[in-house]
């Protein structure tokens, strides 16, 4: 049987430093906040328990809306008197505390700490000890308890309480620990608050002659934390960087890494990013994708071979293989473009779909439309989907040419193989094989042939 283990999140902290109207834990990064990256990193692990304090319903709501199936416990410090308080009010207003083999206790303000950090501390764990003290190397260690080792075990010190031959030492406290819960309740009742901050600490639970393990990790990334706005950016950054060197190493191009802004985990082999692209975690690149330079690209599927050239805008949208947009498109939510189709410059899309081998090069605006295949839109194409109370449809079908300068006036559907002269403004379907020229005048193809003949009959 596998070790039961409790999950003690550290959040109830005010965050004083960010400078932000809102609790530590909900600082945004990237498009989630700082918890939603400690709880990714721990679920799974064991049973959740949330100190809160500060704003604790926000924090509370926002577990609940987010991590409904996480079935985090919340436990409310009324009053921050220290990490060690935080713990203790976890023993004293929860029952179960003891029933669990291991205590694993962490702060909701490292972000970057990934399950695979978490399960080495368990594995040092399962090595005997009865607690482990994750620690990094950190050549400037302002703000860090110390690790001081002693022959068996060791002790923290912190910045306000160290000596000055204590704050040169380089190696520091992550804050994240995990303890025999019993070795934790047993220790954690009997520290006092006699220290400069006057707080109960956490830390105080290892001593120097105690079966406790300091484990140095060499990557010190992992555990960066968060408490003003110059180390939210420099985390996001990381963040970032982690991302990139994965995809370069997967075989994505990515010509300037620090200047690219790509969370996206799935970008296929072949791609190439060029620099000031920003692609969100909610999106997927095929491969020989390319991707010119400041594109923005969210919740959005790019399909292999897509040329994405620069400047270009999509959200919550399927672009199909091959397909070429921009410079300066702008594909809206709920846009769909099929296979082999081109959209030029200034061409704005929303909640359309448009079908396979289509053209929209020039200056064009399609709202609520459903373009079939093979459909050629000339320069300056307007949908006229709204009549100031509700939004209305336009359909074309395939291989129908639309001449420049015209506009729809939905509801309408346009049929197969129908040709609209440019300059027209169309306020009735046509059906299929039609013809229809400015401002509605419309006639069948064989109207337009008797009239073409009358004509020529006079002469
Ligand atoms: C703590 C460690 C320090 C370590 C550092 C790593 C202690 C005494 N010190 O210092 O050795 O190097 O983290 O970042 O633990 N919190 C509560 N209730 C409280 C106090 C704090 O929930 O009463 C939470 C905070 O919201 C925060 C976390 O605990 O998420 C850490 O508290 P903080 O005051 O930031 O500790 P540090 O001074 O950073
Ligand atoms: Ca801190």
């Amino acid at each position: 049987m596998s070790n039961k283990i409790a999950v003690v999140i550290l959040a109830a902290g005010k965050g004083t430093r960010l400078k932000m109207d809102i609790p530590k834990p909900l600082a945004p990064l990237h498009n989630r906040v700082l918890l939603d990256y400690v709880l990714e990193a721990v679920d799974g692990l064991g049973d959740i328990h949330l100190i809160t304090g500060h704003q604790n319903e926000v924090v509370e709501g926002h577990v609940n809306t987010v991590w409904p199936s996480l079935g985090a416990k919340y436990i409310l410090q009324k009053e921050q008197l220290g990490t060690g308080h935080a713990v203790r009010t976890y023993f004293e207003s929860n029952e179960q505390a003891d029933d669990y083999d291991y205590t694993l206790v962490m702060c909701a303000d490292t972000p970057l700490l990934t399950k695979e950090i978490l399960l080495e501390l368990k594995d040092e764990m399962e090595k005997g000890p009865d607690a482990v003290a994750a620690t990094f190397e950190e050549q400037v260690p302002f703000g860090y308890g110390r690790i001081i080792r002693a022959e068996h075990g060791f002790t923290i010190v912190e910045e306000k309480d160290a000596s000055d031959e204590e704050r040169l030492i380089k190696e520091v406290n992550s804050g994240l620990y995990i303890f025999k819960t019993q070795y934790l309740k047993n220790h954690i009742f009997n520290i006092d608050s006699n220290n400069k901050a006057g707080e109960f600490y956490l830390t105080d639970t290892f001593k120097e002659d105690a079966n406790v393990k300091a484990h140095l990790y060499a990557d010190k990334s992992y555990f960066m934390g968060v408490n003003d706005l110059y180390q939210l950016a420099r985390t996001e950054r990381n963040l970032i960087q982690r991302n990139i060197k994965n995809l370069l190493i997967s075989g994505v191009r990515i010509l300037d890494p620090s200047h690219t802004y790509i969370h996206a985990k799935e970008i296929g082999i072949g791609s190439v990013i060029y620099p000031n692209v920003h692609i969100d975690v909610n999106s997927k690149i095929g491969s020989n994708v390319t991707i010119e330079p400041g594109c923005f690209i969210t919740n959005s599927k790019i399909e292999d071979g897509a040329v994405i050239k620069a400047n270009t805008y999509i959200t919550d949208s399927v672009v199909g293989k091959n397909v070429k947009i921009g410079p300066m498109a702008h594909l809206r939510p709920g846009s769909e473009i099929g296979d082999g189709s081109k959209l030029g410059n200034f061409v704005e899309i929303k909640k359309s779909v448009v079908g396979e081998n289509t053209s929209i090069s020039h200056l064009s605006y399609l709202g609520d439309a459903e373009v079939g295949n093979d459909v050629n839109i000339g320069c300056g194409f307007i949908t006229c989907n709204y009549d100031g109370a509700n939004k209305h449809k336009t359909i074309i079908g395939d291989g129908s040419f639309i001449g420049s300068d015209t506009q729809m006036i939905a509801p309408i559907n346009i049929g197969k193989e129908c040709y609209v002269a440019s300059g027209s403004t169309i306020n009735k379907s046509m059906v299929d094989g039609s013809f229809a020229v400015a401002r509605g005048r419309q006639t069948t193809k064989e109207g337009m042939a008797k009239r073409f003949i009358k004509k020529k009959d006079k002469k």
